[in-house]
């Protein structure tokens, strides 16, 4: 089964975490030590808002739900919602969080 590498920005974030194709980056998580925080789970509040520092194209598009939220909450182009996100290859993120 394949894996993939999920790197953080800063190495004292978080060690890299191994994922296994067909899981979503949320559901790769003990959510005790997740180094990426969830609110809704459902790709509204933006708790779980990243930013793709490398490995863009080894993520899924995002839908429309998830679009409406970048719209109101991103601050780069690089912004995704964890939560949401399926992922097909190493990546590097950046854990940027919305507290509202
Ligand atoms: S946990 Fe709420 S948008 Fe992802």
């Amino acid at each position: 089964m394949d894996e993939y590498t999920i790197t953080f920005q800063s190495e004292g974030e978080h060690a890299p975490v191994k994922l296994t194709a067909g899981k979503t980056l949320m559901e790769s998580f003990d959510k005790e030590i997740s180094p990426i925080r969830y609110g809704c789970e459902g790709g509204v509040c933006g708790t779980c808002l990243v930013n793709i520092l490398e490995g863009a194209d080894h993520v899924n598009a995002p839908d429309d739900e998830e679009k409406e939220t970048l719209e109101e909450l991103a601050t780069t182009p690089q912004a995704r919602l964890a939560c949401r996100l399926e992922v097909s290859g190493d990546i590097k993120v950046e854990y940027v969080g919305f507290n509202g």
